[in-house]
């Protein structure tokens, strides 16, 4: 008895064996609990709708999510990326925050799996592992084209409030260094912590300076605190030009910041009102699957999973990482925030950066695009490269 039980569980195994290797297994490390969860569950529900509108079969490979949490702890984002790949024996990872994406490039790489960086924004990011590609963006895309746009347009004297930690040290860079370059001047740089921030004090200090210019980047999940405290300060009125890369006015805070936040002017890669059929189609369908504003988060997971579905079409569903992260480099698609493509010299990202201003539209705010700068690439890889 005990004889054909241990058989029969073996065939059971092998059964189990044969289906899965028909299958293809993806798995995203997300922060989808704490402090930064608003950033997991916009990934999420952007990268199951995907495979909603177009179906969990590519190349005749049955595709499976996964989603794991990391709680935005990097040890943990290292640990599941190692079961996930061990385990679960996953064919494709997707990375989130910076600091876990950091974390888990190592396990990738002696994994040897091909791993879409889907929200984090910092350059180094996607140099450390080959197997690393990007559908997010980078803080500098945004940070130097806002810069010249605010030097353009008569701002002297800036301060800058930076949440404190990997990507806000990289839009204040940027920001500082074009600044400067075009004759600015930067007063102060006050670093904000990350976690439960207090914005008021560096907010106050700040106006102590009298810039004529703030240059503010919070994470995703914090414009709606700092808008709040923006305007409890007075600072909406104060005639000082509240200005950044997009996060500050990330579409899913947007419609609770009330006027806080009218007339703020952003360089950003994604708007939710950007005019495309596409992107009006991929709001509404968002919005109808989670009850939320899609954001510059979720477009991320959305053409990250494009990516993996383009990729595995044509390998004809081959997931050697070496085959898969190939046919990546170069691929060019319409998303919905525009025409992107992956720079094949460096698999990040190339995408427009739209300058826009938040208006109300129907009652609600809006970053509204009024300017485009096309195919921007990262400004830190091709000032390495030079
Ligand atoms: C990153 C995360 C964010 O939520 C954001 O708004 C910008 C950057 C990051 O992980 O790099």
């Amino acid at each position: 008895m005990r004889c054909w039980s241990f058989f029969a569980a073996a065939a059971v195994l092998t059964m189990a064996g044969a289906a899965q290797a028909q299958d293809v297994k993806i798995g995203l490390i997300l922060p989808m609990t704490g402090q930064q969860q608003s950033t997991g569950r916009q990934e999420a529900a952007a990268a199951k709708l995907y495979m909603a509108q177009h179906g969990d079969t590519v190349a005749g490979k049955k595709i499976e999510l996964i989603i794991k949490d990391d709680q935005s702890v990097p040890d943990n984002a290292k640990r599941l990326a190692q079961e996930l790949i061990v385990n679960e024996k996953v064919n494709f990872l997707g990375a989130g925050l910076t600091p876990s994406a950091m974390s888990m490039a190592p396990i990738a790489t002696e994994g040897k799996v091909a791993t879409v960086v889907m929200v984090s924004g910092t350059s180094v990011v996607t140099d450390r592992s080959p197997y690393y590609v990007r559908t997010s963006f980078t803080l500098g895309q945004q940070s130097g084209i806002i810069a010249d746009w605010a030097i353009k347009n008569g701002s002297k004297k800036a301060v800058s409030v930076l949440s404190d930690w990997a990507p806000g040290a990289e839009a204040g860079k940027v920001f500082e260094a074009n600044f400067i370059k075009g004759g600015g001047q930067v007063l102060d740089t006050l670093k904000v912590p990350l976690a439960n921030p207090d914005f008021s004090p560096f907010l106050q200090r700040a106006r102590d300076l009298q810039p004529d210019t703030l240059f503010v980047f919070v994470p995703a999940g914090q414009a709606g605190t700092f808008a709040r405290q923006f305007s409890e300060r007075g600072l909406d009125k104060s005639g000082i030009k509240l200005i950044g890369p997009g996060d500050i006015v990330d579409d899913d805070d947007l419609p609770t910041t009330g006027d806080a936040l009218l007339g703020v002017v952003t360089a950003g890669m994604y708007s939710a009102a950007h005019p495309s059929q596409l992107n009006k189609d991929y709001v509404a369908a968002y919005k109808k699957a989670s009850g939320h504003r899609a954001n510059f988060i979720s477009v991320g997971g959305y053409d990250g999973m494009h990516l993996i579905y383009s990729a595995l079409e044509q390998t004809k569903g081959n997931t050697d990482a070496d085959a898969v992260v190939g046919v990546m480099k170069g691929m060019k698609w319409e998303s919905p925030r525009g025409t992107i493509s992956i720079d094949p010299r460096t698999r990040d990202i190339v995408q427009n950066v739209y300058i826009r201003k938040v208006q109300k539209v129907n009652g609600e705010p809006w970053a509204i695009e009024f300017e485009t700068f096309p195919a921007v690439k990262d400004p830190l890889k091709e000032a390495a490269a030079k």
